[in-house]
């Protein structure tokens, strides 16, 4: 293999230009040479494919978006477009492709894959919902703004005696729900995961008032519904005074994290080393803190899963 391309594609996850780094540059150290396809499955069909160089990735390991841009294109999901794409790796002579995303984006790579063209899928979402990986690209950088966001919202909310109702993203995924509760003391985090009993909110909420508690927060995943009616709902069954706060997109902005970096720096050189000794479909992750790979068709199979230890976890603690 002499030459790959590299895209980010789907949601973008703070990291992912240190894992787009982490590609060329190790591809180059192995006298590679290395394309960035911009704005994912989009940029492919359309040939908006451009040669890299180690200076091309210079000064963004520490910012967040991503360098390649990045779509969700309906147009791949397509026989015709995946015929498209394929036609404009060859026109570029790119024998291998790595593909930063999240499940939309390894659904991609499986079909390249497929027609005969070897792909390595690499996680980068902030979600945190792709199976096969403990940790993906973006995660705990976005994890760190929900939690400036509630160490912030926490001061008003205590000068007001107010309940905080607090909306993640996360798609159907609870991770960033459940991670921010735990690191921020929520009194509830409701997830898809779990089936939550509302009595339960209540009654935590007024034990905790009884108590003398001057605020509460709740933290519920976006999978789960609108926290706008949530809030509606507990402020008439617990006749507290509430607020709600949707974070949304501002998880996915900002400076990745020291683990972000590190992670996606391991993760991009990683899948270079599987495509360069002739794997493909494959998905990096890391488990137990080891780099690890498994079958796309595999991951894609999967459903993810929850931390149950940590949910209840969560509740234990917030008694
Ligand atoms: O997958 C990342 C994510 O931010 C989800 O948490 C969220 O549901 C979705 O993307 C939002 O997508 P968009 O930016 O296209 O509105």
């Amino acid at each position: 293999m002499k030459k790959i391309g590299v895209l980010t594609s789907g949601g973008d996850a703070p990291g992912m230009n240190a894992a787009i780094r982490s590609v060329v540059r190790k591809a180059i150290y192995h006298g590679l040479e290395v394309y960035g396809i911009k704005y994912g499955y989009q940029g492919l069909i359309d040939g908006d494919i451009e040669k890299m160089e180690l200076g091309s990735v210079g000064d963004i390991i520490q910012r967040g978006g991503t360098k390649l841009y990045s779509a969700r294109c309906e147009e791949f999901k397509t026989e015709e477009g995946q015929l498209k794409g394929i036609e404009q790796m060859k026109k570029h002579g790119i024998e291998g492709l790595i593909a930063i995303g999240g499940d939309g984006t390894f659904m991609g790579a499986k079909k390249i894959t497929e027609k005969g063209y070897p792909c390595i899928g690499v996680p980068g979402t902030i979600d945190n919902d792709i199976p096969g990986t403990d940790f993906t690209i973006g995660f705990d950088t976005a994890l760190n703004t929900i939690i400036d966001a509630i160490d912030k919202i926490r001061d008003t909310a205590t000068s007001h005696e107010r309940t905080f109702i607090i909306e993640v993203m996360g798609r159907d995924a609870g991770d960033l729900a459940l991670w921010a509760g735990l690191a921020d003391g929520a009194e509830s985090i409701i997830i898809p995961e779990a089936d939550d009993d509302f009595e339960d909110i209540i009654d935590r909420l007024k034990r905790g008032h009884d108590r003398g508690k001057k605020h509460s927060i709740i933290i519920v995943a976006e999978g789960v519904g609108s926290a706008v009616d949530l809030g509606n709902k507990i402020d008439e069954a617990a006749g507290l005074e509430s607020r709600v706060t949707v974070l949304g997109h501002t998880q996915r902005g900002g400076s990745p994290s020291a683990a972000d970096r590190v992670l996606a720096s391991r993760l991009g050189a990683y899948a270079v080393d599987l495509l360069l000794n002739g794997h493909a479909g494959r998905m990096v992750g890391i488990q137990q803190n080891k780099l690890v790979d498994h079958d796309i068709v595999e991951i894609l199979n999967t459903k993810h899963k929850i931390d149950f230890d940590m949910y209840r976890l969560s509740k234990e603690l917030s008694i």
